[in-house]
Parts: C-alpha cells; sequence; structure tokens
C-alpha cells in the first residue's frame, strides 16, 4: 500500500503550460468543485476561449498569494481515492529559482515540465538540477505540448534522451518521462489515444503509484517545538510536528539546546493518546518531569543526538534582489528556533548551467553558493542529506523582515575536513608527511560529518603507547569490545600485525620504527577520515614519532594514551617471552632493554596497569571520550 500523502511540486518557463496541467489534473481527477469549475467556465467565455482554460484556476490562486508573501509558492491540495495530494506550485521563471527551492525543499517528487516543441532547454537543466541539490527523490519529466508536435515519437524520444545524458552528472534516483498534452488532457489523467506507443503510465497513475515512504526518515527522532500548552497547573504540554523519527511514551529524551534530560509520558493529540506517533504528526507531547522548554527548543531521543556547531557549512540560495553581505548580520530561522548568525565565508558560487564551480564576491539573485555561516549560539543541526527538516533553513534580513536565502546544512563547517586536507601539508615536525610528485587531493563525497552523524559518535583516534607487555593490546581490546558493543564503529591496529604485511620489511632499528609508526600512523589517519574510533597499539618509543601520528588528526580527536607500567613488572609478565629471548641476546634492539623508550611527557591520558585493572582502565579511556564529545 502506497503512502497516503505525496507532496510535489511543478517546475516549468512561463509557457511550459504549468497552471494548466495543475488545472487538468484537478480537473480530470474530479478534485474540484461545482463553484470552481462554473467560475473558471464563466471566465474563460467571457476571455472569448473557446476551451475552459484550466490555467485560471491556479493563476487565480496565485494573484492571491503574491500579494501576501514573498515567498510565492501556492500550495493545492487535492485527492483521489488512492492518495493526497499537496502541490507546492512554484513559478520557475529565471527570477525565482527561490521559489521552486522553497516549494521543492519539501517535496517527495518533482514535476519538471517542458515544451515538446523547445525540446531541453536550460531552464529544464536548472530545474533538474536543483530539484536534486534537494534532494527530491523523484523526478519526473512531463515532457508537454505533445499536441503541438503532431504526437511524434521521435520528438519526444529525442528529448528523453537529451534528458538522460545530462541526468547522469546529477544524482538523481528516479526519473520518468511522460509525453503529455495537458490542455488536451492527454496521458495527465486518462490515457491518450494519440499517442499508442507510449506505453508508461498517466501522469495521474504515476503520481498515485510511485512509492515515496521508504525516503521519510523514520530513524532520528526530532521533535521542534512550536508552543507550550499550560492551560492549568495541572498539565504541562509541548506542541509541534514531529520532523522525523518516530516516539513512543517512555522513550528517554534530551531536551535541546539545554541537553537536560527526561522521558515521554503521554502523545497528546485531540483524539486522545497515542501509544506512538511518527515523522509529519502534529502532537503534543508531555514530559514526566517538570521542564521549562520554550518555542525553539527540540526534544531528541537520548542516544540519537543531532550534530553541533557554530559554524555551518551548507548550500545558500540566494532570493533578495540585494546581494549578501558577507558578514553582515542576518537572523537564522532554523525549526522553530531563531538565532542571529553572518555569513564567514563564500566558497564558491555554482554555475547552475553548466554545474562548474566558480569564485565570487558575493552572491546574487537567485545565485546559489557554498558558504560557511558562523553563527552566535550552537546549532544543533542534521545534514540535509539525512533530514530535510533539521537540514534546511532561512536568512532573515534583520532590518526589512524578509526572507533573503534558504540554505540546506552540507555538515558541519568545512573545517574538519578542511582541518584533515590541510594536515597533508604538515610540516612542523621532524617527521615529514610524504607525497607523491603530481598528485592532487581528492575530496570524497561522504563528508566525514556525514560518517559521524550515521554511526552515532565522533571519529578518533586512541594511540596506546607503553612497553612490551605493559598491557597495550589487553586495554585496547577490551575496550574496542565495549565500544564495539554500544554500536560503535572502530578499527584496531596493532604493531605486531601491521608488521606480518604492510611493514613486514620493517625491522626494529631506530629508524625502521620511525618508518613503522609513520606508515601506521597514516592507516590510522584513514581509519579516522572514515569516520571509526580508531586504536592504535605500538611500542612507539619515540616522541617525535607520536607527535607526527598527532599531526594527521584534527585538534581534540587524537588521544595519546600512555600505558604506564614499570619495566619490572613487564619483564616479569613477559607475555611472548621476549624479553628472556633479548636477555640471552637472541633479539637486539629490544625495547626498554637494548633500545630506548621515551615515556611521553604530555600524554592525553595515562592508565597505570601495574596498578590498576584493565577494567578500570577502560572505564578511565570511556569517561575520558564522553568528556570529549566523541562518544555521547
Ligand atoms: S615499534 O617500536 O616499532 O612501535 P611495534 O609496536 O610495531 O614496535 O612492534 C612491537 C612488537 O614487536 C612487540 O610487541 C613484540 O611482540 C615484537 N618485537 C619483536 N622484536 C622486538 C624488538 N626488538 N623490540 C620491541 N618489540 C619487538
Amino acid at each position: 500500500m502506497p503512502s497516503k500523502l505525496l507532496r510535489f511540486s511543478t517546475a516549468g518557463s512561463v509557457d511550459d503550460g504549468k497552471s494548466t496541467l495543475i488545472g487538468r489534473l484537478l480537473y480530470d481527477a474530479k478534485a474540484l468543485c461545482d463553484d470552481q469549475l462554473e467560475a473558471v467556465t464563466l471566465a474563460s467565455q467571457a476571455r472569448g476561449d473557446a476551451y475552459v482554460d484550466l490555467a485560471l484556476l491556479t493563476d487565480g490562486l496565485r494573484a492571491e498569494r503574491a500579494q501576501k508573501s514573498t515567498i510565492d509558492v501556492a500550495y493545492r491540495y487535492f485527492a483521489t481515492p488512492r492518495r493526497k495530494f499537496i502541490i507546492a506550485d512554484t513559478p520557475g521563471d529565471l527570477p525565482y529559482t527561490g521559489n521552486m527551492i522553497t516549494g521543492t525543499s519539501t517535496a517527495e517528487l518533482a514535476v519538471i515540465l517542458l515544451d515538446a516543441r523547445k525540446g531541453v532547454v536550460t531552464q529544464s537543466r536548472r530545474h533538474g538540477f536543483l530539484a536534486t541539490l534537494l534532494h527530491t527523490p523523484h523526478l519526473v519529466v512531463a515532457v508537454n505540448k505533445m499536441d503541438l508536435v503532431a504526437y511524434n515519437r521521435q520528438v519526444y524520444e529525442q528529448i528523453v534522451q537529451e534528458y538522460t545524458q545530462f541526468a547522469t552528472k546529477l544524482a538523481v534516483q528516479d526519473l520518468v518521462f511522460i509525453p503529455l498534452s495537458a490542455l488536451r488532457g492527454d496521458n495527465v489523467v486518462d490515457k491518450s489515444p494519440h499517442m499508442p506507443w507510449y506505453d508508461g503510465p498517466t501522469l495521474l497513475h504515476h503520481l498515485e503509484h510511485v512509492n515515496v515512504g521508504a525516503t521519510r526518515n523514520l530513524v532520528d527522532f526530532r521533535f521542534p517545538v512550536q508552543y507550550v500548552i499550560r492551560p492549568h497547573q495541572q498539565f504541562c504540554g509541548f506542541a509541534g510536528q514531529i520532523a522525523s523519527g518516530r516516539i513512543t511514551p517512555g522513550a528517554d529524551v534530551v531536551v535541546l539546546p539545554a541537553g537536560t534530560r527526561s522521558r515521554i509520558k503521554a502523545i497528546v493529540t485531540a483524539d486522545g493518546e497515542l501509544p506512538e506517533a511518527v515523522a509529519g504528526d502534529s502532537v503534543t507531547l508531555t514530559l514526566e518531569d517538570a521542564l521549562d522548554l520554550s518555542r525553539g527548543d527540540m526534544v531528541v531521543r537520548a542516544h540519537n543526538l543531532p550534530l553541533k556547531s557554530h559554524e555551518i557549512d551548507a548550500t545558500l540560495c540566494w532570493m533578495s534582489a540585494t546581494p549578501c553581505q558577507l558578514h553582515s548580520a542576518y537572523v537564522l530561522q532554523h525549526t522553530t528556533r531563531r538565532i542571529n548568525t553572518f555569513v564567514s565565508r563564500l566558497h564558491y558560487r555554482i554555475n547552475v548551467d553548466t554545474m562548474h564551480r566558480e569564485s565570487a564576491d558575493t552572491l546574487h539573485l537567485n545565485d546559489i553558493g557554498r558558504v560557511q555561516l558562523t553563527a552566535t549560539q550552537p546549532l544543533w543541526y542534521d545534514n540535509y542529506q539525512m533530514n530535510r527538516v533539521t537540514g534546511s533553513f532561512i536568512l532573515i534580513d534583520p532590518t526589512t523582515k524578509h526572507t533573503v536565502a534558504a540554505g540546506m546544512i552540507r555538515g558541519q563547517s568545512r573545517q574538519l575536513d578542511d582541518l584533515i586536507e590541510s594536515t597533508s601539508k604538515a610540516t612542523t615536525v621532524a617527521v615529514q608527511r610524504r607525497r607523491s610528485s603530481d598528485v592532487t587531493w581528492e575530496v570524497g563525497g561522504v563528508s566525514l560529518a556525514m560518517r559521524e552523524q550515521r554511526h552515532g559518535h565522533r571519529a578518533a583516534v586512541l594511540w596506546f603507547t607503553g612497553l612490551s607487555g605493559a598491557g597495550k593490546s589487553t586495554v585496547a581490546t577490551m575496550l574496542e569490545q565495549r565500544l564495539f558493543a554500544g554500536g560503535c564503529h572502530t578499527t584496531y591496529l596493532d604493531g605486531d600485525n601491521l608488521r606480518h604485511g604492510l611493514n613486514g620489511d620493517l625491522g626494529f632499528t631506530d629508524a625502521d620504527r620511525t618508518e613503522n609508526i609513520r606508515r601506521a600512523a597514516e592507516v590510522a589517519r584513514l581509519g579516522f577520515t572514515h569516520g571509526t574510533i580508531t586504536l592504535c597499539c605500538f611500542i612507539s618509543p619515540f616522541q617525535r614519532d607520536r607527535d607526527f601520528a598527532r599531526t594527521l588528526i584534527p585538534a581534540g580527536r587524537f588521544l595519546e594514551i600512555f600505558v604506564q607500567c614499570d619495566l619490572d613488572v613487564c619483564m616479569r609478565r613477559d607475555p611472548k617471552g621476549l624479553y628472556a629471548r633479548a636477555r640471552r641476546g637472541e633479539i637486539s634492539h629490544f625495547t626498554g632493554f637494548s633500545s630506548p623508550y621515551e615515556a611521553p611527557q604530555h600524554p592525553d591520558l595515562i592508565v597505570q596497569t601495574d596498578a590498576q585493572s584493565a577494567e578500570e582502565s577502560v572505564d578511565m579511556i570511556i569517561a575520558e571520550l564522553v568528556r570529549r564529545g566523541i562518544l555521547w
């Protein structure tokens, strides 16, 4: 059974027949009231039209809206026995890119209309790009006015071929073409007798059957509070619409930004209490504890927090005739919350027609650019790709109160990824990072912030250093088991293991150990960039080598953990019998015996395995990870 509700948007140039198409859909699907029909018929007659001008249905509506709103998007509701529909009708002319952004940002499907006589024009490409930028999961290219090309199959197929080729550059999940005539009613609701060569669905059939439920985020519970309802002392509820995820009474929750914990007591609606509520439901939540919430707060599950940052990496669509002012104050409206912000960096502008990046000093009306925003208070958000509600925002001019931009959050500011990129140039330490000649740094499509959000924890490198037999592997393996059991993504790197393959050509001279750690640090960095908690167990006896490893990882995410154990204790433990062999002279350069070990001067953490149990060491490390915000 397909989802009951489909939100879709329509985009097309002025004369592509969009209003007529919507009118035709409503008319043929019998979604109009008699008085609306009569009014349109009379208006058409008054204009001397030979046919009922269905465009009047939507154009009239739009004229009304234009008076009231700076964002000119008209919403239309209609229903068939199979499904309910909300159409966001957005004028798609060049000056109105912002409208399309607004209208399409909640749509699950976009209908891109083009004129069969004109074929694929710049605007059609622009609309496709915008829809994919907005992660609209389903695209329909409606090739309209087929009657004016004598329902010619070649004309249609040429358009299909050209647009399909263009779409390979976009990340479109689902692309469907339908030849139709909105004016004549061909393939809109009823199958056209004029195009027997087309064996696909009509537009309405497709809209009724497309499977959209799967694209909703039902995992990450986010509830932005709209109103506090406190009719009397005995009742206090928080009203709003569930942006994503699902919730049940009894669930442990956290209220942001305060971070206060509580539990859902009941889900209240006008029809009584619910056992569960899901994305899209408008409900009132009550909590077990008497907390002081207000509009703009967000209730989330205790073990699934959104990301938090002052610095936001976003794609911004500028919608105002006044260009973007870098470093000037704007109000950022994110869900129900408003905070002050400014555009601190403009990385580039995207040429929507060619999809190339261009350097730019500002953004003008309709420009789309990648920016960094700096907010005066931390924002709790998700990436737009993961969550279209908590991943989007608008910017408001504080003086005029006009909406000047719509934005999609790409992730935490580029800082982290930039840092990773810049560490490739690390030169401040004795050990230099190597790079082949004529290579460039390739930025992947999945950012670290996206990985961290999926994983539910931050990435980090835990570097265990200490003598052979100090207990590095014992503590690290136990820690990894605990993290793994808690749902963390981990990587485990061990000196002995790496020396079986990658570092199998190295021995234990000082130079070989340096090379050993250099390679190990690079592998650890790869683990980090893939969002895992990477546990590294290497004697790593030299401070300069450990310092090098640290330079490859952003600050705060590299923990040098000194596994301290008295040499005598290590010798007594001698788990691999190596100290005995070193004493017999069978192994040279043995650490602590015939090769030095430089104890860390400023480790991030010390665990004393000769004085505390492995469990206690693991507890200490976990507490430190929580303190640093690596684990939540
Ligand atoms: S490191 O000094 O280069 O960091 P690494 O951690 O990779 O050393 O490898 C240490 C492991 O190699 C020890 O746990 C031990 O099992 C084995 N080993 C073999 N020979 C030596 C040696 N001369 N010194 C230390 N460890 C050795």
